[in-house]
């Protein structure tokens, strides 16, 4: 089952503090100016140990076959992506902990920018050698909608042999803006609507967290 942030705004108890003012300060001035942001070293080393930890620990049958859109408008197209997923419900602590350091900056962004951002969902993905996903967009159709994506990043020691890149596009532009190598500690947001993006076939297997910071949902 998935939980929405909300019912976990409580402390992990890990003592891993979120993101300080001055990094508030600075996503929300990037977002304002470029509608993205690319931080390395985002997340406290504690955390990031814990999360690497969690998703090494995660076994064959923890891991789904990833999709498109959801609910009925769900399906499995390997054409178009070929990613593992785990969702983060908060039941471990190092889940509880990001999803305590992503109120923080949910809460941070919505002071300073009036965002409305309402939850945050997000999953462990894991592209196996070889996979990849298409260039998309991270807005589907449904109610309650992505209004900011993030992308954190798993992999010790990623070198430019090991390929896998993020690439991100600006509106229908065929140029890349930013190609960002899934190395561990990296955080990228983005405006959902604003950057499709895609990534690269990796040349060993490749771990990130995909999360989404929505609007409440409309009627
Ligand atoms: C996604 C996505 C990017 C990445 O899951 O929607 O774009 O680098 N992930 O893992
Ligand atoms: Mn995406």
């Amino acid at each position: 089952m998935k939980r929405q942030i909300n019912d976990i705004s409580v402390a992990s108890g890990h003592g891993f503090s979120g993101p300080k003012e001055q990094t508030l300060d600075t996503i929300a001035d990037a977002i304002q100016q470029h509608g993205y942001v690319v931080l390395t070293d985002a997340l406290n080393s504690g955390l990031r140990e814990c999360l690497e930890a969690r998703i090494q620990a995660l076994g064959h049958s923890d891991w789904k076959l990833a999709g498109i859109g959801r609910e009925q408008g769900f399906h499995l197209n390997s054409n178009i992506r070929t990613d593992h997923i785990h969702w983060i419900t908060g039941d471990v602590p190092a889940e509880t902990s990001f999803h305590t350091w992503m109120e923080t900056l949910r809460c941070g962004l919505n002071q300073r920018l009036f965002m409305g951002l309402f939850d945050f969902e997000a999953h462990f993905s894991k592209y196996p050698e070889g996979a990849f996903y298409q260039r998309h967009s991270d807005v589907l159709s449904g109610r309650n909608n992505r209004i900011l994506s993030m992308v954190f990043y798993l992999n010790p020691n990623w070198g430019t042999e090991d390929a896998g890149a993020l690439v991100l596009y600006s509106g229908t532009e065929n140029r890349p803006i930013e190609t960002i190598a899934p190395k561990l500690g990296t955080l990228v947001l983005f405006l959902s609507d604003k950057f499709p993006h895609e990534v690269m076939k990796a040349n060993r297997s490749r771990f990130s967290i995909a999360g989404w910071f929505r609007g409440a949902e409309q009627r």
